[in-house]
């Protein structure tokens, strides 16, 4: 399946694609503003091990390369929580460095929002950036988040405390 949205296309994310995935995701400043867990440097073993995790269960897929003309440029996720959280879905993404500034990420996150509200039986969509990383502030708005809230010295990156912006959008309320 491949999902297409204003001249990009949404992929899942297969084994074969880990030197693609090592490429683009070995980058600090992709890192520096996601979880720890996202490593850097990255290798071609942390991209394989990664899409071994997450291919465990990827039907119907959750996890995306982000392609143009077939090109890697990026990943999109979405993450389905559990118990009591469960109508709720977090999606994250990043882009290759060369690739920012195009509104990509915002067509990315569109895309996946719509593919995820027709997939599964869900009212809610959110997304946590670091209050500092104004470019995924700005796309998620671009793409008809809002901000809920922002919680106060919620998370440490890099040994700095910083406050984290929590954007979601409703079922209801997603208009693409
Ligand atoms: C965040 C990220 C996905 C954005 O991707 P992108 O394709 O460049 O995003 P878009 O072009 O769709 O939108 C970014 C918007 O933020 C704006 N922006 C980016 N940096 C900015 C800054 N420092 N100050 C003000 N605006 C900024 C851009 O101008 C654009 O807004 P505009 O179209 O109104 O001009 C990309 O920078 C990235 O991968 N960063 C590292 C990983 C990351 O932060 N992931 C998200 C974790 S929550």
């Amino acid at each position: 399946m491949e999902i297409f949205f204003e001249g990009i296309s949404l992929i899942p994310w297969a084994i074969s694609d880990a030197s693609e995935l090592a490429l683009i995701a070995n980058n600090k400043k992709i890192a520096d503003n996601v979880r720890d867990a996202f490593p850097f440097p990255y290798s071609l073993k942390n991209a394989q091990d990664w899409l071994d995790l997450i291919l465990v269960e990827n039907d119907p897929p959750r996890f995306f390369a982000i392609t143009i003309d077939k090109q890697v440029v990026g990943s999109i996720g979405i993450v389905s929580k559990t118990d009591i959280y469960r109508k709720n879905v977090e999606i994250g993404f990043f882009l290759s460095e060369n690739f920012w500034g195009k509104g990509i990420a915002t067509k990315a996150i569109k895309a996946a929002t719509s593919y995820a509200f027709r997939e599964f039986d869900i009212g809610r969509i959110y997304a946590e950036s670091f209050s500092d990383n104004i470019g995924s502030r700005r796309a998620l708005e671009k793409a008809g988040f809002t901000l809920e809230a922002t919680l106060k010295r919620n998370i440490i990156k890099n040994g700095i405390i910083k406050d984290s912006c929590i954007y979601s959008v409703l079922r209801e309320d997603y208009k693409y």
